[in-house]
């Protein structure tokens, strides 16, 4: 028997053969594609290479391509587990030719491998065309040589292959599998097309058109070829089951499923195995593709999707999460042909455990709720309560129609409980009850009136009316910016001087909002994301920054830089990647400088504050002294030790106790929501399963060894108790290094030596300095009662010195006082300096006429003729300042005078 590996890696390996290159599956969340919820078909991802738009360096492409159909356009959801071939999940394989070859070779091709390399027989293949298509009847009579009977036109748009209203189009044909006269049904077609003896297995696409909006389709450039064979629905003809999950993959995951529950996989539970085996493939393939559970697009979507498995776990009577304990098995099924699923196993498990945990008590509590409520409807006597929970046959009951659940009781389960709309409608499924609609959309719309009621009381500005209008016309915008650093999206608003806008012409600074953004919106001190939106007719916006507004409204800021911009047209955002890189270096580096000041400094550093910008850090944290040269050093070589280590950064999803029981840092104070998403960097330490574990919603580094260099540039204090570290990264960290470099090199070439020699040289020449200063003093000295000796005066009677020493320093002066006042013997010294424009003044009296004159009273008149205020000492000897240094001489002579006129 062909395993589904086997039959996949032969569809591939064919086309390989035979000139085509084998393209890896794009993401689930398309890239270029704002339409789209979610990939649904192989050729999405060539949708730009059909039209032109792109090239790739290869013109024939073949591809197993993940594909979801839950929400949006193409929902298959309701359906899964209870019929045969409907599934949430499944891989679509194609073969893609971009204006190379046509029908003339894809038909051969698709031949050729289903009759030779899958070996099936001839006669139990039947084919349909477009009815106008006689090129393709004929290619199709030549090549398989089939009945005209087997090559059926339909006229329909079943033979008319469309992305959706817009995109790459064009006639298709099927190919058929019969499974034989004993299954009933009939040739697609005919009136028994429904049934399950014909099953279509592919569809060759001519794609010759792109539809644009309503009525015009242009040709395509040239045309292409786009081919879509559903590998599990192809494998359970190989594999010679009616049923898909009857096929190798399904059954293994429905036996995992049968023992995690203990319940029989093929008895009364055999639907619920079904929908748990189908929504693990989804919910898993769409984590590992970056879209985590939310209330809100594609998260919900998928929290939806989880939900609705849970049930089926609970309808088993599980006491225990279910899902997670799933995984394993998945990863060996499709582990090697995906290895994203291997990359994410751990996001995986933990996430199911934690959303399944979580809902488990509300889902007890919800489907009791239902019970009562369905208990209590007029046609269902007091009898039936708990029906729901027990009946899990899936079978839906032929009794007649039944009163529909009230919408009320629908949206109190999907208001109180997390109660998905689906959930319930699957929960009464099995009853044949449907959910009153109507109703459910209008206690919706009543909770909005009351959200907006009392979000205008709130006293909110006015100003931010404009985004919670935007935010109830467009919702919240989906941030798709840890995946992705480019995306198409929809312009669903336009903001000009605080009011929305239709259109903004070239030059117009505006806000701009679009459906889904790879641009991260500035947080948690991570700076917001620049970079380019473009669009049709040479749209051109320059993003200099984005803000979040009202909690998940992204709004970009920027500048029409050419065209104009136009409310709902398609839009392409770029983040630009070289700002974004530096960012990410330098947030990550914050969190192991954070675990760094904490090891060398105390559990009670706390963050206060953080900036984590494309050229620098800041870091403030609570810490009560001054972080020494020794600390810092430390903490920085802690830091480049864990950036050398390369270990790989990890980000789960968890509740805030679980996180803080793994040891992640949470932030005293800060609010968090039910999940949060924790970052880990640094090997394994002790207990702990990382280096660094913090709660956060930033960007970060894929290895730590990304931050490149780390170097602390300083340490200041911001508040009492609060202490700023600022650092750098990457680039801005080795400017800064060649900054200190070219500084050093600059001193060493005035000191005219080598850098190295700089700090000797340096203490040799504060050597020599202190050297010439003494030797200046004791000259100064010298000079200074040298010639006083010689200068002294008779002033009525007192022998005086007064002498201007001009620019000797003022500590200097009381010595030099002393010294010349020994050798005068009896009499009064005044000394007066000037440095840097001010006076400063000594006098000094000998002890014989203290008596008659008062050294005090002397400074002081000296001090008031150089604008100085009074002056101190003792009545032999007294100093004295003023500000007016150029009428030192004029002090001197006030004392002078003083001594005149002491009589
Ligand atoms: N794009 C085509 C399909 O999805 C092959 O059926």
């Amino acid at each position: 028997m062909a395993s589904s590996n086997d039959i996949r890696a032969a569809f591939l390996d064919y086309f390989a053969r035979n000139g085509h290159t084998k393209v890896a599956s794009s993401p689930l969340v398309p890239r270029n594609d704002p339409t789209l919820m979610f990939t649904n078909a192989g050729m999405v991802q060539f949708k730009n290479v059909f039209t032109g738009q792109e090239k790739r360096p290869y013109v024939r492409a073949a591809t197993s391509q993940k594909c979801v159909r839950a929400g949006g356009k193409h929902n298959d959801l309701d359906n899964v587990g209870y019929t045969a071939r409907h599934l949430t999940f499944f891989e679509m394989l194609g073969n893609f030719s971009f204006g190379d070859y046509f029908k003339e070779r894809a038909i051969p091709f698709a031949w050729e491998l289903l009759t030779k390399d899958y070996g099936l027989p001839k006669d139990r293949l039947t084919v349909t065309v477009f009815a106008e298509d006689d090129d393709a009847a004929a290619i199709w009579k030549k090549v398989a040589g089939l009945p005209d009977d087997r090559i059926i036109r339909i006229a329909t748009s079943d033979n008319f292959w469309r992305m959706g209203d817009t995109g790459p189009c064009g006639p298709c044909s099927e190919i058929f599998y019969d499974h034989g006269p004993e299954v009933p049904g009939g040739p697609p077609g005919s009136a028994l097309e429904d049934g399950d003896r014909f099953v279509e297995i592919w569809n060759l696409v001519f794609m010759q058109f792109e539809e644009g909006p309503p009525g015009t389709r242009v040709a395509l450039p040239r045309p292409s070829i786009d081919t879509g064979m559903g590998l599990e629905r192809f494998a359970t003809i190989l594999q010679g089951k009616h049923n898909i999950y009857d096929t190798d993959t399904f059954r293994a995951l429905i036996l995992a499923s049968a023992e995690a529950t203990g319940q029989d996989p093929d008895g009364p539970h055999a639907v619920s195995h079904r929908v748990i085996a189908d929504h693990l493939r989804s919910t898993s393939f769409l984590m590992a593709d970056g879209v985590l559970p939310s209330n809100e697009g594609r998260g919900y979507v998928l929290r939806r999707i989880m939900r609705r498995a849970m049930r089926h776990a609970t309808i088993m009577g599980s006491k225990d999460p279910v899902m997670n304990r799933l995984v394993p098995t998945l990863i060996r099924q499709m582990g090697a042909a995906y290895p994203e699923l291997v990359r994410a196993e751990t996001l995986i498990a933990e996430t199911l455990l934690l959303e399944e945990t979580r809902f488990k008590t509300l889902l007890d509590r919800g489907l009791h709720l239902l019970a009562e409520e369905v208990a209590a409807l007029p046609d269902n006597p007091a009898s039936g309560t708990g029906a729901i929970r027990l009946s899990a046959s899936g079978q839906m009951t032929n009794e007649s129609a039944k009163a529909p659940l009230p919408g009320q009781v629908a949206f109190r389960l999907y208001d109180t409980y997390g109660f998905p709309l689906d959930l319930t409608q699957d929960a009464l499924r099995e009853q044949g009850r449907s959910v009153d609609l109507d109703g459910f959309n209008l206690a919706m719309a009543e909770q909005r009136t009351r959200a907006r009621a009392a979000w205008a009381g709130s006293g909110d500005a006015a100003t931010e009316r404009v985004w919670f209008e935007i935010k109830e016309a467009a919702g919240a915008t989906e941030f798709l910016g840890y995946a992705t650093e480019t995306a198409e999206a929809e312009i669903m608003a336009i903001v000009v001087d605080g009011v929305s806008a239709d259109s903004a012409p070239a030059g117009t600074d505006l806000a701009i909002v679009l459906n889904q953004t790879p641009f991260y919106g500035e947080s948690g001190g991570q700076v917001g994301d620049g970079g380019i939106i473009t669009g049709p007719d040479g749209l051109l916006i320059a993003v200099t920054d984005t803000q979040k507004k009202l909690g998940d409204l992204f709004v970009h800021h920027g500048r029409v830089e050419a065209g104009v911009a136009r409310l709902h047209t398609p839009a392409v955002a770029a983040v630009d990647h070289p700002r974004r890189t530096d960012i990410r270096a330098h947030h990550s580096a914050t969190h192991l400088l954070h675990e760094a000041l904490r090891r060398k400094l105390g559990t009670h550093v706390q963050q206060k504050g953080s900036l984590n910008a494309p050229d620098r850090l800041r870091f403030d944290v609570s810490q009560p002294r001054p972080i020494t040269a020794d600390e810092l050093h430390w903490v920085e070589a802690e830091v480049n030790a864990r950036i050398r280590e390369n270990s790989e950064v990890t980000t789960r999803l968890m509740t805030p106790g679980a996180a803080v029981e793994l040891g992640a840092m949470a932030l005293f104070g800060e609010k968090y929501g039910d999940e949060v998403r924790v970052v880990a960097m640094g090997e394994p330490d002790g207990n702990k399963p990382a280096w660094s574990i913090e709660l956060c919603g930033g960007t970060h580094v894929r290895r730590t060894g990304d931050i490149g260099y780390f170097r602390i540039v300083g340490e200041a204090a911001v508040a009492a108790g609060v202490r700023r570290i600022e650092a750098v990264t990457g680039a801005a960290a080795e400017a800064v290094v060649a900054e200190i470099q070219a500084r050093l090199n600059a001193a060493a070439g005035a000191l005219r030596t080598a850098p190295a020699e700089v700090p000797d040289r340096i203490s040799t020449l504060l050597e020599d300095r202190r050297r010439l200063e003494r030797q200046m003093a004791d000259l100064r000295q010298k000079l200074a009662t040298g010639a006083a000796a010689s200068a002294a005066e008779d002033v009525g009677g007192i022998m005086l010195t007064a002498r201007n020493l001009g620019e000797v320093p003022a500590k200097d002066l009381k010595a030099l006082a002393d010294s010349i006042g020994k050798q005068q013997g009896s009499g009064v010294v005044a000394l007066v300096s000037e440095n840097d424009g001010k006076a400063s003044i000594v006098v000094a009296v000998s002890p014989d006429l203290t008596g008659r004159v008062s050294a005090v009273d002397l400074v002081r008149v000296a001090s008031a003729a150089v604008g100085g205020k009074g002056g101190g000492g003792r009545p032999d000897l007294a100093q004295a300042g003023g500000p007016d240094g150029a009428k030192a001489d004029e002090a001197l002579a006030a004392v002078r005078g003083a001594l005149l006129n002491r009589a």
